[in-house]
């Protein structure tokens, strides 16, 4: 089931009243919220609405630690770096430790960068399995998800955390978290925004199928919570029977 909302501000609110509620529910839990943030321009919104009341009082920062789900191998000040937007939009309003912020920085071979990372979250969750309390992924209209490029080796990997794919259109590569580590997620929420994504969309999520087409299908949390959130633009080709109406 796919939840729609109106538009693109609505899917942003929406996405901030989610994390919010995660991240109170994680830090009473455990004392601490694990996100994954997503890149490119879908979830800009979202964290723009996080780093301003209402959502902004509403969590205790000090208690967050954010990660990437993927990175462009860029400057880190190059506006086409995930690390840079988020970094704009939500963390630099925070009262935030350095220590809370885990970028997948690319200042060495996309290879050797990926593997540092890698190095950093087994570092991180002291050897036990890495578990993010949210996940947030964005929807190529290829099908992508992460970094995770139709018809990269990246797809199959099952025992590394992290991968290097580069697309043919880029002059850069990309780091990538694999299947293995985002489907150990408590909740992945897929934010899809724009009539771009319609086509994709519902040729992922109308026919429930076993068929695996297209990259983003390999996101199924072993025994997490899976949500599809979409604009009523992104939605638009959806059977009726696959949605139910967000605000
Ligand atoms: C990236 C993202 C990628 C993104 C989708 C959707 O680095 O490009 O991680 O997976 O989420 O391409 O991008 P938009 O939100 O810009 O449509």
């Amino acid at each position: 089931m796919i939840k729609v909302f109106a538009d693109k501000e609505a899917l942003a609110w929406a996405a901030a009243e989610l994390f919010a509620a995660q991240a109170r529910q994680a830090i009473a839990a455990r004392g601490r919220f694990l996100v994954l943030l997503a890149g490119g321009e879908t979830p800009r919104r979202t964290y723009q609405l996080l780093a301003q009341d209402p959502h902004r009082r509403q969590i205790p920062w000090w208690d967050v630690h954010f990660f990437w789900g993927d990175e462009r191998c860029v400057p880190i000040d190059d506006p086409r770096s995930n690390a840079a937007m988020a970094q704009k939009a939500l963390l630099d309003h925070l009262p935030l430790r350095p220590e809370q912020i885990h970028p997948i920085r690319c200042d060495r071979s996309p290879q050797l960068s990926a593997d540092r990372y890698q190095a950093e979250l087994i570092d991180f969750f002291a050897g036990a399995v890495p578990c993010f309390d949210l996940a947030l992924l964005g929807l190529g209209d290829d099908g992508h998800t992460a970094s995770l490029l139709p018809g990269s080796a990246a797809l199959e990997e099952q025992v590394n955390w992290t991968a290097v794919t580069r697309r043919r259109e880029e002059d850069f590569s990309r780091i990538t978290l694999t299947t293995p580590i985002i489907n150990q997620a408590a909740v992945v929420l897929f934010l899809v925004a724009g009539g771009g994504k319609a086509t994709v969309l519902a040729k992922i999520l109308n026919p429930p199928t076993e068929a695996i087409s297209y990259p983003a299908q390999l996101i199924r949390p072993r025994s997490g919570d899976l949500r599809w959130w979409a604009d009523h633009a992104a939605a638009s080709l959806l059977d009726e029977s696959r949605i139910c109406r967000g605000i």
